[in-house]
């Protein structure tokens, strides 16, 4: 094998390895002008059916920075063609654009990637008659492997931002879910409030209530901004009192709970717990709303935390219709609803990921037309 080859299967290992189009343009253009020996040369992509150039060697700025269109010129008629042209003489060939001033052979082949063009690769000597049958050969084969190098390259990016955008959009929604139920709170809430019959101490609770949706809605978007920031969502472990905790929670479930439907709440005083109390409020709020939800004829949640020995144990147990042993295990996976007209499906994701982040577990129990219990454990 000859040196030129040898450089060119160089080239064909380097680039696949996975690289940036900055390195894959760099190295491209090394191996090239050994192989060729050209004086000047330009690798353009295409863009909106414009020529845009990425990178080259022996041309003044003016000349890269033209936005050369399909058809125009030497590149444009390459790359709306697919084929390589030759030109032996510039100064006898009228198609050529004005780019070097000492131009005076051009080859240029195109950049096919998936059998469709994706840019050219232009060489140019300032010699007539430069560039032999055997160097198209040459550079179509380096532009093959440019245009799968870069090509991948963009894929692969491609992919990662999509798989950023997904993390984003899988947080964001599980946000605007718990955004949304605290929104709910506030109007139901307001509609209390103006009730004449009201009494004084409901008014009370009714504007803590408020006050801590408030709350619960300024943390969320508090999260969601730092996670934009930083990439990241911290969780920000304290010792907690219980009581107020659920307190709190338990009473923005009985403003939206509907009249049928009584909310209780039975914890040991001094139950204080490791914990995000943001978080903590999501996980209960959505397990409250969905025992509030699976009683349309009425019943009872309760709400029971105490302490057994160094462990913290929860349980949210309602009266309503239960869950099918056979959709036990999906009540978990996001976006699985059943028997609910406006149900998203992922509240129980939330409150798993909530438990998890904590290193806590939970397990349900149910029985159709009886109830449904959750036990969160925090040993
Ligand atoms: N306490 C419960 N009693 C009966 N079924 C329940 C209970 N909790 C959850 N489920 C079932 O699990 C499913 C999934 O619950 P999840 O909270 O994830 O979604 P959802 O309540 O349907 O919608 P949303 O996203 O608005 O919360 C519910 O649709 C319901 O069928
Ligand atoms: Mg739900």
């Amino acid at each position: 094998m000859d040196d030129k080859l040898r450089m060119i299967r160089f080239l064909g290992q380097y680039l696949a390895a996975s690289r940036s189009e900055a390195q894959i343009l760099e190295m491209a253009m090394i191996i090239s002008q050994y192989v060729l020996g050209y004086d000047h040369a330009i690798i353009r992509v295409l863009d909106d059916d414009k020529l845009t150039s990425r990178k080259w060697i022996g041309f003044p700025r003016e000349a890269a920075d033209l936005n050369i269109g399909l058809g125009e010129g030497v590149c444009g008629r390459v790359a709306k063609s697919g084929r390589t042209i030759l030109v032996e003489d510039t100064l006898q060939e009228p198609m050529v654009l004005k780019g070097v001033e000492n131009c005076r052979s051009e080859l240029c082949a195109p950049l096919v990637y998936n059998e469709k063009v994706v840019g050219v690769f232009n060489v140019e000597s300032d010699k007539s008659g430069f560039f032999t049958e055997r160097d198209i050969g040459l550079l179509e084969t380096l532009a093959t492997q440019v245009a799968a190098a870069m090509e991948t390259t963009r894929l692969r990016e491609e992919l990662s931002r999509t798989e950023k955008l997904s993390v984003v959009g899988a947080m964001a929604s599980s946000i605007l879910h718990d955004i949304r139920s605290d929104i709910h709170t506030l109007y139901v809430s307001s509609d209390l409030l103006r009730n004449p019959e009201i009494k004084p101490e409901r008014i009370e609770k009714l504007a803590d209530t408020v006050k801590s949706a408030g709350e619960n809605i300024y943390g969320l978007i508090e999260e969601i901004l730092e996670f934009v920031r930083t990439g990241k969502s911290r969780i920000s472990m304290k010792r907690v009192e219980l009581l107020p905790v659920l307190e709190s929670v338990v009473e923005q479930a009985r403003s939206f709970a509907p009249d049928n439907v009584s909310v209780e709440l039975s914890a040991g005083k001094n139950v204080a717990l490791e914990m995000d109390r943001g978080r903590f409020k999501r996980m209960v709020l959505n397990l409250l709303r969905n025992a509030v939800e699976a009683m349309p004829a009425g019943g009872v949640v309760r709400v029971v935390c105490r302490q057994d020995n160094d462990e913290g144990v929860i349980e949210v147990a309602d009266t309503g219709v239960g869950i099918d042993e056979s959709q036990l295990e999906k009540i978990w996976e996001p976006l699985y609803t059943h028997g609910k007209k406006a149900g998203v499906g992922l509240g129980m994701a939330i409150v798993r990921k909530i438990v998890e982040e904590h290193g806590w577990t939970i397990s349900v129990w149910s029985v159709v037309g009886q109830g449904t219990t959750f036990t969160i454990k925090t040993g």
